[in-house]
């Protein structure tokens, strides 16, 4: 199998690698691309070192049977086309084409199926979704989802490796604010990406269309307030759900519980820093909300893992598997 990452040094890049190691696939060729600056750096997959090189216009036009994006929506706007002209599967990481009718929209224990036969670029969902949906979907096909109230704690490598950086150097008293709009250290930020007219934050419109989009649900409403916290890795959600149908509590807890991709921590929560490596979407402090339509919980998963790269490698080991490459 011959796989590229474009955005090899970033949060989500390196932990790509990680993903694939994990994975243990029988990999002949790795290629790895980031800018300019990161050009000679090495990386290693395996024990093996791979020098990362510089994206060019012509770096993408190798046939590959899987090329990650993780440098951003510009970067993807215009390199993920001419990398689907000529490989296999896309996976884009950014928001560039998550919107698009014609691009799917992919967490694999959900809409897996999209993958079926298809070639082109696939949308990684956005990081807070993803943990979200997983256990959200499972609850809609047992009790059909009408609306969803969630707030979020979102962790600073969210932002990428600068929002570590930026954390970090404010703990030991720096004053500038990176890409934030206010301190982050020892604070909590209302704000995710920029305000739209509607009072709404960007990230809080990707909570909405991407959710409606992966559960092929359009009669859901989301009304998100998405909040950065002064944590590293791992974000948490509080999530309140209403349905169509009654729910049994009792009967929610067993759907969940039986669900691969989830770990339901019964009579006990989970936070961000105990996760460790974990690429489940953790659900606790699982009750009912206002009445028996409605349910509410905790949700904590990593927002690098889950949220970025463990769910692009999950899209591409299940096309892999239906294309008969594994
Ligand atoms: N972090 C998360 O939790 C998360 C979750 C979901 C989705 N995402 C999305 O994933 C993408 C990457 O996020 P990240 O957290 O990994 O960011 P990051 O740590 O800032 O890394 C960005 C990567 O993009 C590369 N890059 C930047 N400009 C480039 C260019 N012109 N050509 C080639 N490579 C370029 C960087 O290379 P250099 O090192 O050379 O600058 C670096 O490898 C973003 O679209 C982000 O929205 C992130």
């Amino acid at each position: 199998m011959r796989i590229a990452i474009v955005g090899a040094t970033g949060e989500v890049g390196r932990m790509m690698m990680s993903c694939l190691e994990e994975l243990n696939l029988q990999i002949d060729q790795l290629d790895l691309y980031a800018s300019a600056k990161s050009c000679g750096t090495m990386l290693y997959y395996l024990d093996r070192p791979i020098e990362v090189m510089e994206l060019k216009e012509d770096s993408l036009l190798t046939r590959y049977d899987y090329v990650f994006f993780s440098a951003g929506a510009g970067v993807a706007r215009t390199f993920a086309p001419i990398a689907a002209d000529v490989s296999e599967l896309v996976i884009d990481n950014s928001s560039a084409f998550r919107k698009d009718d014609y691009i799917p929209l992919v967490v694999p224990e959900i809409n897996g199926d999209l993958l079926h036969s298809y070639s082109g670029i696939v949308a990684n969902p956005n990081c807070s979704t993803i943990q979200m949906v997983l256990p959200l979907h499972i609850l809609d096909k047992a009790y059909t989802l009408k609306k969803i109230v969630v707030s979020t704690y979102q962790a600073v490598s969210g932002s990428g490796h600068s929002g570590i950086d930026t954390l970090m150097k404010q703990r030991k008293g720096s004053t500038l604010k990176g890409s934030y709009p206010e301190i982050i250290d020892l604070n909590v930020i209302p704000q995710i990406g920029v305000f739209l007219d509607s009072g709404y934050s960007t990230e809080e419109e990707k909570m909405d269309c991407e959710t409606r989009k992966i559960l092929r649900n359009s009669n859901v409403s989301v009304c998100a307030t998405t909040v950065r916290v002064p944590v590293i890795y791992g974000h948490s959600a509080s999530v309140y759900a209403e349905f169509d149908r009654q729910v049994d509590l009792g009967e929610a807890s067993e759907l969940l519980q039986s669900a691969e991709a989830i770990q339901v921590h019964e009579n006990s929560y989970i936070t961000p820093l105990a996760i460790g490596n974990s690429n489940l979407a953790h659900v606790c402090r699982l009750r009912y909300g206002t009445d028996r339509h409605s349910i509410s919980f905790w949700n904590v998963g990593h927002n690098v893992r889950i949220g970025a790269a463990a769910n692009a490698v999950n899209i591409m080991k299940l096309h892999a598997r239906m294309s008969g490459r594994i």
